[in-house]
């Protein structure tokens, strides 16, 4: 503990001194809520293949196989609440002007916890589309439900299929989005926390915000291949590491 309140008092300076906070989250951030992870230990990809639930031939070849995956996860979901880390940012995005929260994650858990400027990489859990994009229904809409009584759901506008808001693998990114990440690599301070940064293009961000002048910082308890291209990197896990680094803050 004392190692680590160490290691977060020259970041919480750092954090004091800065206008401009980017921070990207993976799904190591939710851990902590009870929210499996993809990756590391535990991680749901150890008990199924991405590829034959998450792209958009596996929905069209079994959409019923994908949706039991996704009233799964939202069942699961449902029943969690934001954790420390979730908060410190929530903080954060009240007090810099200039921040902005690019998440991976969409278990709507940074929302949960009254995060502002939240940009979704991979969309959300929460919301649906229309699988044929009939022009009657609007492009993406919010449906909270965990249980449904039908599987897989229905468009309420011409009866095809719904599928979950989110972005599948092969699939591109929203270009709203990536402008919107372009333009939060201009900062002072990059924190990349709870990501394994092996997705593209999410790994590439803060590399990227390093070439641009920030200061990046990665917290993940393991150390993924990217931590040694950062300027700092805290092996802790993101409810600790932030806490502790929130107190830190709090004192100077
Ligand atoms: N605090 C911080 N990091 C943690 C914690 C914790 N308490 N617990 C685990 N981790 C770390 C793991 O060490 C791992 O490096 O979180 C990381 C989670 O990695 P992934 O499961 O790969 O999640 P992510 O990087 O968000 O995945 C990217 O892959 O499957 C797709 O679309 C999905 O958005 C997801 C994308």
């Amino acid at each position: 503990m004392a190692l680590l309140a160490a290691l977060v008092a020259p970041l919480a300076e750092l954090l004091s001194a800065a206008t401009r906070v980017t921070v990207l989250t993976g799904a190591g951030v939710s851990a902590a809520s009870g929210v499996p992870t993809f990756r590391g230990a535990g991680g749901l990809w150890k008990q199924h293949r991405p590829e034959s639930l998450t792209t958009a031939e596996a929905f069209a070849r079994d959409p019923a196989l994908a949706w039991e995956w996704y009233a799964w996860r939202r069942s699961t979901i449902a029943a969690c609440r934001p954790n420390r880390a979730h908060e410190v940012i929530s903080g954060w995005s009240r007090h810099y002007a200039d921040f902005t929260l690019i998440t991976q994650n969409v278990d709507g858990l940074h929302e949960a916890a009254g995060t502002r400027r939240v940009v979704r990489m991979h969309g959300s859990l929460w919301e649906l589309q229309c699988s044929d994009r009939c022009a009657a229904a609007p492009a993406r809409w919010e449906d909270r439900r965990a249980d449904f009584v039908e599987l897989p759901p229905r468009c309420p506008h011409c009866d095809g299929l719904v599928r979950p808001g989110v972005v599948w693998f092969g699939e591109s990114l929203d270009t709203e989005v990536m402008k919107q990440c372009e333009a939060a690599l201009d900062c002072d301070l990059f924190l990349t926390i709870g990501t394994s940064s092996v997705v593209y293009p999410a790994a590439s961000l803060a590399p990227e915000a390093k070439r641009r002048g920030a200061y990046t910082v990665e917290i993940n308890p393991e150390a993924p291949p990217a931590s040694a291209t950062l300027d700092l990197a805290i092996q802790a896990p993101a409810e600790v590491a932030l806490d502790a680094l929130d107190r830190s803050a709090r004192a100077s």
